[in-house]
């Protein structure tokens, strides 16, 4: 594909996004998401692939939705251009997805970065919600996220006062899996990326599903539905193949299927 706001990597069994519109912090205009949702799918789709990272450069992840784009947009406007829909096709992601932050991570950018599955942080990644500095307030997903992540007082935070916080922070906040230095943060991502993709794709798939159900459905819907997708993996050639291979002592062979 010619993608012209991102670029994409194929790394073994990892599908690799990068956000490519260094010259505006990589700002999430229209072009670009639309062109996010294509790869993802795109990655989504191919048997190839196990797992997603999604990165941007050093210097940022992303500012935020693209700021230009909207600044004159009526309500009416907002509604009838579906700017703002385009980040739930993240959500719509089967495979797991990892977040790979290093720079700014605000608004819309924060926002990609809690719809993935899992954030590997660098030491120099800052994460904000700064929309009310703009008059308005986060709209992917932001103040829903975060509060899950974080808490309902540290996001309330976040989100009134538009303040940034360090990346050591958010790891302390329980909002990314680890920070690491600069040079090594798409790296682990990827090293991180390689290991799931590594497992029984229906198994992690079906993993990621049922812990997002525990943000989405109540307890006991949420343990009804894991114990389901449990017994479907029994359905499955690499349930036998993984526990057989158990038995022998032996790495186990995925299909797949
Ligand atoms: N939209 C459009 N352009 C942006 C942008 C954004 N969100 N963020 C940065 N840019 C552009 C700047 O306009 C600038 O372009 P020019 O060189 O053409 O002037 C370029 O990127 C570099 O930015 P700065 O010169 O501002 O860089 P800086 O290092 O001085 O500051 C920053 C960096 C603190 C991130 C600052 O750019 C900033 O505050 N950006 C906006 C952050 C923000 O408010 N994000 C929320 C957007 S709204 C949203 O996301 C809604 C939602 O929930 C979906």
């Amino acid at each position: 594909m010619n993608y012209t706001g991102i670029l994409t990597e194929t790394h073994e069994r990892v599908g690799l996004i990068c956000l490519n519109r260094p010259q505006a912090l990589n700002a999430l205009n229209s072009t670009l998401l639309e062109e996010l949702g294509q790869a993802l799918k795109a990655f989504d789709h191919d048997e190839a692939i196990g797992c997603i990272v999604i990165t941007g450069n050093d210097k940022a992840f992303a500012a935020g939705a693209d700021i230009k784009d909207m600044a004159q947009a009526s309500a009416a406007d907002m509604l009838a251009n579906g700017h703002i829909e385009r980040f739930d096709l993240i959500r719509q992601i089967k495979k797991p997805v990892i977040a790979a932050v290093s720079g700014y991570c605000l608004g819309g950018g924060c926002e990609v970065a809690l719809a993935c599955d899992l954030i590997i942080a660098s030491e120099t990644a800052q994460f904000g919600q700064p929309e009310i500095n703009i008059g308005v307030i986060p709209g992917a997903g932001g103040t829903q996220r975060l509060a899950h992540a974080v808490g309902k007082v540290r996001a309330m935070e976040l989100v009134l006062t538009g303040q940034r916080i360090s990346a050591q922070q958010a790891e302390a906040w329980g909002m990314v899996n680890r920070v690491v230095s600069l040079d090594r943060y798409l790296d682990e991502a990827l090293e991180l990326a390689r290991e799931i993709a590594s497992k029984a794709p229906w198994a992690a798939r079906f993993a990621k599903e049922s812990v997002n159900n525990a943000y989405e459905t109540l307890l006991t819907e949420g343990l009804a539905s894991e114990r389901r997708l449990f017994y479907l993996l029994f359905a499955t050639e690499d349930q036998k193949e993984g526990m057989q291979a158990f038995i022998e002592k032996r790495p186990a062979e995925w299909k797949g299927k």
